[in-house]
């Protein structure tokens, strides 16, 4: 009863309340569970831009910052894992401008992730970039490299770029390792099993993953996160443009994922 109570009224609440009552829900929250690991769908980029009026790029841009922000919401909340869809491998299909423009984004703002960026200094955030990297252009494929080497000794949370990626190449990799090690006799092809292939996923060493959410109002996962989507996660579709995307769209999934929680449920039947 009072959960829904809050999760309809944080839902209504206005995006222009401060700052402080903003942190003052986020540490109300934190007295609940906290899932460890979050994914998002970063969608609604282009129609954003077209919205604006500004080129499509300007859309890219826009949602490079809500990514920024969004991180930050995470990381104050004490989710350790982030795990975002920054460009599929299907993206190349796109026209050359906009990839063009995504890579470039992508170089520069990988340069400022891992030497400038308070965020990512202030919690001590590993970037990871996760997919088929020998796919993208040699400058962005050094920056990639050189943001996971100089962040490689953070160790208070994750940030997981996936870019270029798509779950089914994820999965065709894990069974290609794991292939190898077959053939070269590490392992036997009778304990090949879903752990094995689960633990030779781009998403190796992460907690399972609790939430999902897909922003733009899109109903589907566009090939991402499938494996781990399949067991104990929670899918959200917010029908809101990514880089529109604000606290008052996050703080009820978390209330929800909370509501939903096996220690809370017992706890509230318990009291019945
Ligand atoms: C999906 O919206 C968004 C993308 C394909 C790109 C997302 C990339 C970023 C937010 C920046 C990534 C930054 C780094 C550092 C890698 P869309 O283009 O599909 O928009 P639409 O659904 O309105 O067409
Ligand atoms: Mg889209």
């Amino acid at each position: 009863m009072v959960f829904s109570y809050l999760n309809s009224s944080l839902s209504t609440i206005s995006n222009n309340v401060s700052k402080k009552t903003q942190n003052l829900l986020i540490e109300i929250l934190k007295c609940g569970p906290i899932p460890r690991h979050l994914a998002f769908i970063m969608d609604g980029n282009r129609r954003f831009a077209k919205k604006l009026s500004v080129r499509t790029v300007e859309g890219h841009i826009r949602g490079y910052h809500k990514l920024e922000e969004v991180l930050e919401w995470c990381l104050r909340l004490g989710v350790n894992t982030v795990t975002v869809y920054a460009f599929s491998i299907e993206n190349f299909k796109r026209p050359k401008e906009e990839v063009d423009g995504l890579m470039k984004l992508a170089k520069e703002k990988l340069d400022y992730l891992c030497e400038k960026c308070d965020i990512i200094n202030e919690h001590q955030v590993r970037i990871q970039i996760l997919g088929k990297l020998d796919l993208l252009p040699r400058d962005v494929f050094e920056a990639a490299q050189r943001a996971m080497k100089l962040t490689a000794h953070n160790t208070k949370a994750v940030l997981n770029l996936c870019f270029p990626y798509t779950s089914r190449d994820e999965i065709a990799a894990s069974v290609r390792e794991v292939t190898v090690k077959a053939q070269q006799g590490k392992i036997s092809i009778d304990e090949i099993d879903q752990q094995i292939i689960e633990e030779h996923l781009y998403t190796r060493g992460c907690p399972p993953l609790d939430i999902l959410v897909r922003t733009s109002g899109e109903v589907r996962l566009s090939d991402f996160m499938l494996w781990q989507c399949s067991k104990d996660c929670q899918i959200y579709f917010a029908n809101v443009l990514w880089p529109q995307f604000s606290i008052w769209d996050l703080l009820p999934i978390i209330l929800s994922y909370q509501t939903e929680h096996p220690n809370l449920k017992r706890k509230h039947l318990a009291s019945r």
